[in-house]
């Protein structure tokens, strides 16, 4: 390999296109083999269609492959996809899910070796040192975000306050207290902690925290501004799904702030179209699918993301990038036929100062049609110049950008500061939908 490391940085990230794609094949027919032979589910799904993990010649011949989804992992309840005997598992997490039986995924000692690795190396890459402090205020539990930040965090040397969700007066206590340089939350609740300071009559611009590392939830580019603002910090995001390892897939390097830089040297990344499952070029938009490279107890092979977004070649690092999520294929709203994501209405919200970034969608029936509401808040101190008149101003004006610029109709409801429903443990609610299913 070619001398061009950059001190802190594993060398596969400055490596050149060539060797990680060397690296990309030889492990890759590993995994192929691995779950062929000791995941049923994949020897079933490889026969089906006549393939074997021998038919991998060269990175592209992986679209031969069959596709695999949570449908495969939910079949096999709950260890069936494991590919080692449970003698080996040294951890489980889960994802609740919000229909039938939870997500089960599990972890080898090596397994989790290489996840606290790439966690180390994305929170490096975020901007973290072992110098820093780090808040972490992701859930711990079945989720993978709270122990995820956790181990990372240590394996870079850093000190972790191991806080979890929820108990926001508490969380605002320990940033003040201890001093934390770095929080690793939701995007939301990291809002939710910004307003309990405030409460409290202190300015989140003189906080200890100078870096939040924020995911799990999609979140626009405006929120970005918006939180860096409020702090006076950096905010980068962090992508990661329990089925294929948990936080620490890809994450953004503070460099540059362009989108996601994907661990390819452990995932290898494909998009597809959403309805054929035919593979799309890089650049161009479709879902995300993903096979692991290393992963020892729970290897998967093409799995459906169900996130939408781009791949685009690499900057800071070598390897590629993802664009920022725009939303999960079963999150996207169709309203009177038009597609909408929650994170197009979060843009058009924060272009407007007087509203707070906390805002929900509901959705109903009319009659035969389709209804969305759109509640949103005005900040507390501009309530009284605004008044009534002000606010259906605003909401109007709110109304036809939403209108004009995403092509969608809607009602716009704005209500005063503090009303509009806030997420304190787990991802945020943004859509409420009450249409009968
Ligand atoms: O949310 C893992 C995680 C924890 C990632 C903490 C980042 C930080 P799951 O609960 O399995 O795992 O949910 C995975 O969350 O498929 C996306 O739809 C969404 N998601 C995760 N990170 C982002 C992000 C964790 N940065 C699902 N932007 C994924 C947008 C995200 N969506």
């Amino acid at each position: 390999m070619a001398d061009n490391t950059k001190p802190g940085l594993h060398p596969i990230e400055t490596a050149s296109r060539d060797e990680i794609s060397a690296l990309q094949l030889q492990r890759l027919k590993w995994s192929l083999s691995h779950s062929y032979q000791n995941v049923a589910q994949y020897r079933k799904k490889f026969d089906a269609i006549g393939i074997h993990p021998e038919d991998l010649k060269q990175l592209s011949d992986l679209a031969k492959f069959p596709l695999s989804d949570k449908k495969d992992l939910r079949d096999n309840y709950p260890f069936g996809m494991f590919a080692v005997p449970m003698t080996d598992v040294v951890r489980i997490h889960a994802s609740s899910g919000t229909t039938g039986k939870p997500t089960v995924v599990g972890y080898t000692k090596k397994d989790i070796d290489m996840w606290a690795d790439l966690m180390a190396r994305s929170i490096y890459a975020a901007g973290g040192r072992r110098e820093d402090i780090v808040l972490v205020s992701y859930g711990y539990g079945l989720f993978t975000g709270g122990l995820g930040a956790h181990y990372g965090s240590e394996r870079l040397g850093a000190a972790v306050i191991p806080m979890g969700g929820g108990q926001t007066e508490r969380q605002v206590q320990l940033i003040q207290d201890f001093k934390p340089t770095i929080i690793m939350v939701t995007p939301s609740y990291m809002l939710v902690i910004a307003e309990e300071m405030v409460r409290q009559g202190i300015d989140p611009k003189t906080c200890s925290l100078k870096l939040g590392i924020h995911g799990a939830e999609p979140w626009s580019l405006a929120m970005r501004s918006e939180i860096e603002a409020i702090f006076d910090c950096d905010a980068v995001d962090i992508y990661g799904l329990s089925e294929v390892m948990g936080p620490g897939v890809a994450c953004e390097c503070v460099e540059t702030k362009d989108g996601l830089t994907i661990w390819e040297d452990h995932f290898y990344p494909e998009i597809i179209d959403p309805i054929t499952g035919a593979p799309l070029p890089d650049g161009e938009m479709g879902e995300l699918v993903f096979t692991s490279l290393s992963k020892e107890a729970m290897p998967v092979i093409r799995y459906r993301t169900r996130d939408l977004t781009r791949i685009l070649p690499g900057t800071a690092r070598s390897m590629r990038r993802i664009a920022k999520i725009t939303g999960r294929s079963d999150d996207m709203l169709i309203i009177r036929g038009v597609n909408v994501f929650p994170s197009q209405i979060e843009e058009q919200i924060l272009k407007h100062p007087e509203l707070t970034p906390v805002y929900q969608l509901h959705v109903d029936k009319d009659g035969p049609l389709d209804k969305l509401d759109v509640y949103t808040e005005v900040r507390v101190e501009l309530l009284a110049k605004l008044g009534r008149q002000g606010m259906e101003n605003l909401g109007k004006q709110l109304q036809h950008n939403i209108k004009s610029l995403i092509g969608v109709t809607c009602d716009v409801h704005v209500v005063e500061e503090g009303k509009v429903e806030r997420t304190l443990v787990g991802k945020a609610k943004r859509v409420v939908d009450k249409r009968p299913k």
